[in-house]
Formats: structure tokens, C-alpha cells, sequence
């Protein structure tokens, strides 16, 4: 059992990150995902992961969503230790006694992880929204069942949002009848919809045909900036992540290489994995 003292949140008020990744490891059978990865993103900046296919990057996006346990180390998000840590992988035996005060407790923690993930927006590579909703009611359905909000203001805000991102037009459409950039708009829009204090993003334009990449990319590029909005993104679009984020982080095994302003990891990479990453990346284009 990870012991949270072993990886305390030193930081408070002002300094206190927004996301902490604290000596966090994860392995999968014998390979060896994360290694003792440190990270820390501060409120309201931008910070993009770039790397090798399987050096780890989506795995960090699905811890932070609680969707994979934690071999060791600790997350904090907001300054709270996210839960499903707590039980590290390892179930509780639940016998008659225990049984009880076992359902108990997980429902406890199945509250706190519901609360903990509306903290945390995030977008994949392969569009997630309810094929049986149309587009303002996927931005609605977890604003009124999860947060408790009314029908009204709901439906208010997934208009709002729909207006940001550009397909107010579209709010009527079911997912099938939309293209992908139209499909990602409004996953990002359902996203901000539960107001979450971060937003994740993975590889949100790989699967779409290049002249509609930047219709999405155009959207993340507005929030930067806006409503204190932290944000953690994987990109294989070198240009755009370059453009847009406060700091960039190269992985590489599990863990992160080198990371640095933009204009510095880019322009001048001091590791030699990372200039051989950039130059085959180069390449490709
Ligand atoms: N549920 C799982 N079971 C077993 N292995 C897994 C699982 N999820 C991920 N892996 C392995 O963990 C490694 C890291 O995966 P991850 O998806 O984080 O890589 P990535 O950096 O996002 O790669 P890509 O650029 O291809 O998306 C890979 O070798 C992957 O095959
Ligand atoms: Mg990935």
C-alpha cells in the first residue's frame, strides 16, 4: 500500500500545483509502463506530452481519470490524493462480516471518484459521445445527472458551449450524421460542460482527415488562456504544440526525458534521444 506521507504535497495556497504526479510507477505484467514519473502542472498552463508510440502518454491521461490503479506514488489534483490509490490494485476480501461496511465504503468511494472525475474533462482519439443523443443532449446528460444541475440551466449551458465551439448549428444531430471534426467539437464542448478544473486531450485530431484538424485545433487554441483552465495534452502535431503550450515533456520509457519551453525543447533539445525523436518526427512531415 502506497503510504501518502512517503509523497506529501509540500506546496500550498498560490505554489500548490493543480496535478502532481508524485514517484508514480505502473506496470503491466513484466513491462514496466511508468517509472517513478514526477510531474507537476500548475493551475490555468498548458502542457503537452510528446514521445515514442508506448512510452506511456495516454497511460498518465488515464490515471488522472481514475480509469487504471497506481502501482506506487500518488496523484494529487487539486491538493486531494485521488482514491482509487488508496486500494492500490489490491481488493478488500469481502466476507459476511465485513460485507456490510465493505458495500459502505465503496459506495463512499465510488461518490468521491465520481466527484474526483468531474474535475476532469477529457477527449480521446476516437470520438466518445452517445450515438442515441443528439448533440445538445450529450452536452446536457452529465451536467443533470452527475452535477445535479436543471433541465434549463443544462440545457443553457451545452447551448453556450455549443456556441464556443462552433456547431450551435448542429445541436439537434445525432452523432452518425456528424463528421469527425464536428464529432470532436462537441466531445470537447460535452467535456467543459461538467466545468472541470482540468482538461485532457489525446491525440484528439489523429484520427481526422487533415483539412479538418484545424477546426478542432482551432477550438483548443481558444481555451487556452480562458477561465484558468488547466490542460494536459498528447499531440503527434508537433507545429500546433509548439504554438499553444507553456511547456512541452518528451517521454521516453515511462518516464520524462527532457521538458522545457518550446522554443527550447524544440529549437534546441539537449538529449540525444530527444533530437533523434524530432528529427524522425521531422522527417515524416
Ligand atoms: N491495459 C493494458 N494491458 C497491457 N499493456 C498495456 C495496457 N495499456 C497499455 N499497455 C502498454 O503500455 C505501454 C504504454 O502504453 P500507452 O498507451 O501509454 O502508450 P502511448 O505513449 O500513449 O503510445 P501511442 O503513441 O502509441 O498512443 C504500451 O507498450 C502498451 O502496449
Ligand atoms: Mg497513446
Amino acid at each position: 500500500m502506497t503510504d501518502l506521507s512517503e509523497f506529501p504535497l509540500e506546496l500550498t495556497g498560490n505554489d500548490r500545483p493543480m496535478v502532481s504526479f508524485r514517484g508514480i510507477s505502473k506496470s503491466y505484467g513484466d513491462l514496466k509502463v511508468l517509472d517513478n514519473l514526477c510531474l507537476d502542472v500548475a493551475e490555468g498552463e498548458m502542457v503537452t506530452i510528446i514521445g515514442p508510440s508506448g512510452s506511456g502518454k495516454t497511460t498518465v491521461l488515464r490515471m488522472l481519470m481514475t480509469l487504471e490503479t497506481i502501482d506506487a506514488g500518488v496523484i494529487y489534483v487539486d491538493g486531494q490524493p485521488l482514491t482509487h490509490m488508496e486500494k492500490n490494485g489490491v481488493l478488500v476480501p469481502a466476507d459476511r462480516h465485513h460485507l456490510h461496511l465493505h458495500l459502505h465504503r465503496q459506495r463512499q468511494r465510488q461518490r468521491q471518484r465520481q466527484r474526483q472525475r468531474a474535475n476532469i474533462g477529457m477527449c480521446f482519439q476516437h470520438f466518445n459521445l452517445f450515438p442515441h443523443m443528439s448533440a445538445l443532449d450529450n452536452c446536457a446528460e452529465g451536467p443533470i445527472h452527475v452535477l445535479g444541475l436543471t433541465k434549463a440551466a443544462a440545457i443553457a449551458r451545452a447551448e453556450e458551449l455549443l456556441e464556443m465551439v462552433g456547431m450551435i448549428d448542429k445541436r439537434d444531430e445525432f452523432p452518425a450524421r456528424l463528421s469527425g471534426g464536428h464529432r470532436q467539437r462537441v466531445a470537447i464542448a460535452r467535456a467543459l460542460a461538467m466545468r472541470p478544473k482540468v482538461m485532457l486531450f489525446d491525440e484528439v485530431t489523429s484520427a481526422l482527415d487533415p483539412e479538418v484538424t484545424g477546426e478542432v485545433t482551432e477550438v483548443i487554441r481558444k481555451l487556452v488562456g480562458k477561465h484558468n483552465l488547466t490542460m494536459l495534452m498528447v499531440t503527434h502535431q508537433m507545429g500546433f504544440a509548439r504554438d499553444i503550450s507553456d511547456r512541452i515533456c518528451f517521454f521516453h520509457q515511462g518516464n520524462i526525458e527532457e521538458q522545457g519551453a518550446p522554443s527550447e525543447l524544440f529549437g534546441s533539445p539537449q538529449f540525444e534521444r530527444t533530437q533523434q525523436f524530432l528529427a524522425a518526427v521531422n522527417e515524416a512531415i
